[in-house]
């Protein structure tokens, strides 16, 4: 057995296990993300050896499990002497971007020159494999997509909401990325090869499922060729997909859009739209109930309204999957941040309301607004500063 040592994640060490390992480099590395297929691994395995053939193939499990996949493909693979079987289990808390996540992992320490990227449940027949193989290799050709949206696709392996849900993703990645994805029918399957000098891993940011759309998108000179395939059922086992996959979904269209900066900005400006509303409605009650002079009353609210931004920025906006460590720094942080703006609101808002005549209501949110994008400018680059959250990496 040989073991070694990731730097991919700075804090921690990911291992990468070769069960079975062979001399000879690989023609192809079959890439499965596994979480909790343990029911699979055995009829998955013997699929592929029969499939590929005489394909040099590596297979690279990468592994986000809480059952015993992977005893289960450490025991399975010794079957299995002629394909290289790697396994490279994520800790918890090394299970940066799920499913994509996994994905650029497995990528990272591929060392065949093309990558083939596939379910570990038989919802993506191995006997497929051949065929993509070949369309790529030696082809001027950078990317196979398995679609299941061809015509002579089958999906019998999607109920009825699953069709509506995947055609509506679907429609909604067409209409911010029409041109991107002109002539590829199925940009969310998660069947596909990829020739890994195509692509520049280090543009990755995944999250989720949709690591496919995400590689078309940011690496839009790819070659592609695109063939059908029947989507069957899953074999054993249960399917991960959530509605958090759904919101990790617009997320990802976001910030393909607009950048992780421009992702986080929007996500910002929603908590502190939140945030005004409460603190709008702090400022009223200590003003009109607690009969507290309206000045004081902004600051009161100021802090009640810091602290329920701080406590969503910190689990929503920048919840990006570092060791969430000094907390309190950032809290006190933030907390300084907001009450040092209101220095600079305090005025705003005494000329606009005991000068000009408005609303006291209406000069706070004034007030508010003109912070917004100063205070996410700070937040963004002081508090929450973020060191690189994946390094660079030699696949070899
Ligand atoms: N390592 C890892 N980490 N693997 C994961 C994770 C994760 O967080 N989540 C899911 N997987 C693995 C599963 O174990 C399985 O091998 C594969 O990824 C697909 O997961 P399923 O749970 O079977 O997904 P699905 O069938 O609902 O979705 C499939 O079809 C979608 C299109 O309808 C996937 O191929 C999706 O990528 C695809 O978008
Ligand atoms: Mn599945």
């Amino acid at each position: 057995m040989l073991i070694e040592t990731l730097p991919e994640v700075p804090s921690s060490k990911i291992q990468v296990e070769s069960i079975n390992f062979r001399e000879i480099k690989p023609a192809l590395t079959l890439l499965i993300p596994t979480k909790n297929e343990s029911g699979n691994i055995e009829l998955l395995l013997s699929r592929i050896s029969q499939a590929v053939g005489a394909i040099q193939t590596e297979v690279v499990f990468v592994d986000d499990s809480s059952d015993n996949t992977p005893e289960i493909i450490r025991e399975t693979a010794d079957r299995y002497c002629s394909i290289d079987i790697r396994l490279l289990h994520r800790q918890p808390e090394e299970r940066l971007g799920g499913l994509g996540g996994a994905v650029l992992a497995g990528m990272r320490v591929a060392r065949a020159p093309f990558v083939c990227v596939m379910d570990g449940d038989l919802q993506h027949p191995p006997e497929l494999i051949p065929e993509m193989f070949a369309l790529a290799d030696g082809q001027p050709v950078d990317l196979v997509i398995a679609s299941r949206r061809k015509s002579e696709s089958n999906t019998s392996g999607l109920n009825t909401l699953r069709t509506v849900i995947s055609r509506g993703l679907d429609l909604i990645a067409r209409m911010i990325f029409l041109r991107e994805l002109h002539g590829v029918s199925d940009p969310l399957t998660g069947f596909f090869l990829v020739r890994l000098d195509a692509i520049d891993l280090e543009r990755f940011h995944p999250q989720g499922f949709k690591i496919l759309l995400e590689t078309i998108i940011r690496n839009p000179r790819l070659r592609k060729v695109e063939l059908a395939f029947h989507f069957g059922s899953r074999n054993a086992g249960k399917s991960k997909a959530s509605s958090r996959e759904a919101y990790e979904y617009v997320s990802l269209l976001l910030s393909l859009r607009f950048g992780t900066r421009g992702l986080h900005f929007i996500e910002f400006a929603i908590v502190g739209a939140s945030g005004i509303l409460v603190n709008t409605f702090a400022l009223a009650f200590a003003t009109e109930v607690l009969k507290i002079y309206y000045l004081i009353s902004v600051a009161l609210a100021t802090v009640i309204s810091s602290t329920w931004n701080f406590f969503l920025t910190e689990g929503w906006v920048f919840s990006f999957g570092k060791v969430r460590s000094g907390r309190w720094k950032r809290f006190v942080l933030f907390f300084v941040m907001n009450n040092l703006a209101l220095l600079v609101r305090g005025p705003i808002i005494y000329v606009l309301t005991s000068l000009a005549g408005m609303y006291y209501l209406i000069s706070n949110l004034i007030s508010l607004g003109i912070m917004t994008v100063l205070r996410y400018l700070l937040a963004d680059t002081w508090i929450w500063s973020r060191k690189q959250s994946v390094q660079p990496l030699n696949r070899e």
